[in-house]
């Protein structure tokens, strides 16, 4: 943990500063220590170069504890980065129309980081990055940031973040990429990051859609639910391993090379979830293998309609900024509030 990152952490329970102990300080970071609230004296420790907020005695609630314990496993053996151009364009596309230059100067939030592949990609563009994840993938975002002296790495839950809120937020802009749909409450998630946003601030959300996904809705997903979320890891690891075998072959020479033919092409048309399978097309096999086995891994996934997505913005006060169906599969949504309302005005209560 940077020193710097003191500035933006406080005690998610009462929002007072800490005092930081420091037992191990290596190369500038403070790899071993406890972080101590200047007013309700609870006290976190820092483990391994990252502030803890999620501990045995502060544990996640629900089946939150289930989703964070699949994806912690996800990420640490995908832990690897591929190249950061990659990254790059991906990340360009799923905040879509959002350019490099939003971030310059930024403190910007992304919630439930993985292994930390768009925070490194939020700090080349230039903002300071608030890496936040509750699941043990915060081991391998912090290895993967280690020179990215930008980007702090903290494991924390949604709900419960160690960030300023109301009129003392800091955040000028968070993003969370495929996490809210997997929490008990997507909206709850939605509300507990919006109370982080400063004035002016803006939020960015991507989650799965309902619309077009009545297979995965009905077929998929109550096989995840009831068998592969339950699958011991490695067993689903080698299952998504077969399925990715077969599935390749086909997004790569079947579906990538009609979808350059255009959109319009007959055969293309013909193609069923054509879009979504056309993208994964442009990936390799370890990439898709990580995809599939995303896809069966969690024990919660909601599939959102747009009206549902859109009332999340509108119940927080806020204006959709932009509002788009990505992939004809999911929906991507970036808004804020209106120049002259503060988040704590807008927010029906910041207890919320
Ligand atoms: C599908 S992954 C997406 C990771 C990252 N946004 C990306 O696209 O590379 C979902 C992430 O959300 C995290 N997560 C789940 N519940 C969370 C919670 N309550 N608070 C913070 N993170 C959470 C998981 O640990 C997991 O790393
Ligand atoms: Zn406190």
């Amino acid at each position: 943990m940077k020193r710097a990152l003191l500035e933006y952490i406080v005690c998610p329970e009462c929002y007072a500063s800490f005092e930081c102990h420091v037992e191990v300080e290596r190369d500038d970071e403070i790899e071993t220590g406890s972080l101590r609230c200047s007013r309700c004296e609870k006290s976190y420790p820092i483990l391994r170069g990252i502030p803890r907020f999620v501990t045995v005695d502060e544990p996640l609630s629900g089946k939150n504890v289930q989703t964070a314990d699949a994806f912690g496993w996800e990420w640490q053996k995908f832990r690897e980065l591929h190249d950061l151009a990659t990254y790059r364009a991906q990340f360009l596309d799923w905040i879509h129309p959002i350019q490099p230059e939003f971030f310059d100067g930024k403190v910007v939030l992304d919630a439930g980081c993985g292994m930390g592949r768009f925070s490194l990609v939020s700090s080349a563009f230039g903002a300071k990055v608030l890496a936040v994840d509750a699941s043990d993938a915060v081991e391998a975002a912090r290895e993967n940031a280690r020179d990215f002296s930008n980007v702090h790495v903290i494991q924390g839950d949604i709900h419960r973040l160690p960030l300023r809120l109301g009129r003392d937020a800091q955040v000028d802009f968070a993003f969370s990429i495929g996490v809210l749909h997997h929490l008990d409450s997507p909206q709850a998630g939605f509300d507990a990051l919006v109370r982080h946003l400063r004035r002016g601030a803006t939020i960015f959300v991507w989650v799965y859609g309902r619309e077009r996904n009545g297979w995965l809705v009905n077929v998929v997903n109550p096989i995840r639910v009831f068998l592969t979320s339950r699958l011991p890891r490695r067993v689903l690891y080698a299952l998504s391993w077969f399925i990715t075998v077969v599935l390749h072959p086909i997004v790569r020479l079947i579906y990538r090379p009609l979808r350059a033919l255009g959109r319009d092409n007959w055969l293309y048309r013909l193609l069923p979830y054509n879009d979504y399978l056309a993208w994964l097309g442009q990936f390799g096999f370890r990439h898709n293998h990580h995809v599939v086995f995303d896809h069966l891994v969690a024990p919660v996934a909601f599939y959102i309609r747009r009206e549902e997505f859109e009332a999340w913005f509108h119940e927080a006060g806020m204006e959709i900024i932009n509002l788009s169906w990505r992939n004809r599969n999911s929906w991507r949504g970036h808004g804020g509030f209106a120049p002259d309302v503060s988040v704590g005005e807008s927010l029906k209560s910041e207890g919320k």
